[in-house]
């Protein structure tokens, strides 16, 4: 058969069709595709990184150069994959320690702390951008070394064998001043607060870097209790005044016992111990250093350790000693149940397949001298919750934070020194701790050649935000 051409198949008088040609050949499919995937990551991501550049809020703080150090430690070992390091609005309820948490603006990511950017990409663990100052640098080293240390059900990975004494501590300035200034204002209460605790109960200050792990457990020295004052008065000081003669509302019960002891083999033995004598793994670490529950004569007879006391402790950690705040991870119940178990350790109870019971628990009482102190010191009219006028200075906020015990008119002296002690004395040492922290950070930001906000940015007050 003749090959016939197409023309030739047309039938008379019909239009010829245009030829067909593929307009997508996949040269244009290709070059289009990836110009739309350009324009997106041009608009998306590389227009805002070039021209997005908000004022520093109020609340930023530059970096002191040892955080710089310690920041590159953090972005080079990964720990941004877990640790995220901005709190979002959906974060409100499931924060480490705020119910409402600071959340994070685009100011308090200005200049030191954008390069190279560490907002994180999972929370497997906590946020870390309010970190500063939740505990003390002695709970950190102790935490890094081996996180089971403090945390016995942590996932996180032990830095033990990661990091040189120097790098340890670079660490911990960051994680203490990345928090923009209300973090400062907390690091200085932190930090005033661990001087009060050392100071007041003869501790030298904890050994740095893993040293901790080398060291003997520190034992205090016996401090000259100054005339007229209670030996436990600065202790009390840090425990909210209603709570110095309160009393366990829940009932002895076997299963009240064994619940506590549950909570505090699942929380507390890191520190405590499993023998709750104060000698746990993190223990050499710390100035002071965990409690030791063993003595049935401070567990019937202490100054400081009713069950309202032990509560609050446990509520709301003991600032400037490794002792945490579990108020946001314990149950009220449940750490009522625990304070009920503490108080039969020097019976025993922690003893392996032991069951605590009722006969087992031991009943604390007041001596006539803190009864004598309390009626002293409970005076309603100056109580600090009755008073009408909010505290609106952030540096009192703070001192009143630390020390929830004090009144505004209370002054005393710190065991074995005349150092006082008062809200106003505490507020003043927190600040000037503030200033110098802030007034260097400034210092090396300038010194590195960092993009500053105006001066007057500095003098901006911090404030203490959510868990007030
Ligand atoms: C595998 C995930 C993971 C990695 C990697 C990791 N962490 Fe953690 N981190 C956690 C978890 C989970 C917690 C909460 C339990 C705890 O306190 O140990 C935590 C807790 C913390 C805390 C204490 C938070 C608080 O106040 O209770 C700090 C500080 C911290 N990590 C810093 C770091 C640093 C610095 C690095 C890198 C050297 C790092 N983490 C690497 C998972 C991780
Ligand atoms: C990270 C370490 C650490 C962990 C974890 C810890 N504590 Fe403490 N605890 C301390 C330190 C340090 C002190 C302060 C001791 C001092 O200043 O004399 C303390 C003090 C206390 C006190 C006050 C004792 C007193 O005589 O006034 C109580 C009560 C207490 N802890 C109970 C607990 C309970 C219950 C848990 C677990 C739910 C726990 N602690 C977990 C370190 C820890």
């Amino acid at each position: 058969m003749n090959s016939i051409e197409p023309d030739e198949r047309i039938p008379r008088g019909w239009a010829r069709r245009p030829r067909e040609r593929m307009l997508i050949t996949p040269l244009v499919a290709g070059v289009g595709g990836l110009l739309a995937f350009f324009t997106v990551v041009a608009i998306v991501v590389w227009l805002p990184i070039h021209t997005f550049d908000p004022p520093a809020s109020s609340d930023w703080a530059p970096l002191a150069k040892v955080a710089v150090k310690g920041r590159n430690l953090f972005a080079q070992n990964g720990c941004y994959v877990c640790h995220s390091g901005y709190s979002r609005p959906q974060d409100v309820r499931h924060a480490l320690y705020f119910l409402y948490p600071k959340i994070s603006q685009p100011g308090d990511f200005f200049g030191s702390d954008q390069s190279p950017n560490l907002l994180g990409t999972e929370r497997t663990g906590p946020d870390l951008s309010q970190e500063a100052g939740w505990h003390p640098d002695d709970w950190q080293r102790a935490h890094f070394y081996d996180p089971r240390f403090v945390d016995p059900m942590s996932l996180m990975p032990a830095m033990k064998s990661l990091f040189s004494d120097r790098q340890v501590e670079e660490l911990i300035s960051f994680v203490q001043m990345r928090s923009g200034k209300s973090g400062l204002l907390r690091y200085a209460g932190q930090l005033y607060a661990k001087h009060v605790a050392i100071t007041n109960q003869g501790f030298q200050p904890p050994p740095v870097g893993f040293k901790g792990v080398h060291a003997k457990i520190q034992e205090g020295a016996d401090r000259k209790v100054p005339a007229g004052q209670l030996e436990e008065a600065p202790n009390l000081s840090q425990i909210d005044r209603s709570y110095w003669l309160a009393g366990d509302p829940l009932p002895v019960t076997e299963g009240n016992l064994l619940r506590g002891k549950q909570v505090f083999l699942e929380r507390c033995v890191g520190c405590h111990g499993p023998k709750g004598n104060g000698k746990g793994p993190a223990a050499s670490f710390m100035a002071p250093p965990p409690a030791d529950f063993t003595s049935a004569d401070d567990a019937c007879c202490g100054g400081d350790t009713g069950p309202g006391d032990f509560y609050y402790r446990i509520l709301r950690g003991w600032p400037g000693t490794a002792m945490e705040n579990f108020g946001e991870r314990l149950s009220v119940d449940d750490i009522w149940r625990v304070v009920l178990f503490v108080k039969t350790i020097p019976n025993h109870t922690l003893r392996r397949d032991v069951i605590p019971e009722p006969k087992d628990y031991i009943v604390w009482q007041p001596s006539k001298e803190l009864l004598a102190w309390v009626a002293s010191r409970q005076k309603l009219p100056s109580n600090a919750d009755f008073v009408k006028k909010p505290v609106t200075d952030p540096f009192m906020q703070e001192a009143m934070r630390i020390f929830p015990g004090l009144a505004p008119g209370d002054r005393f002296f710190l065991n074995g020194t005349t150092e006082p002690l008062s809200l106003d004395d505490a507020a003043k040492a927190i600040r000037t701790i503030y200033e110098d922290l802030l007034n260097r950070a400034w210092a090396d930001a300038k010194a590195r050649g960092e993009k500053l906000p105006p001066e007057e940015q500095k003098l901006i007050p911090p404030e203490v935000p959510g868990q007030q």
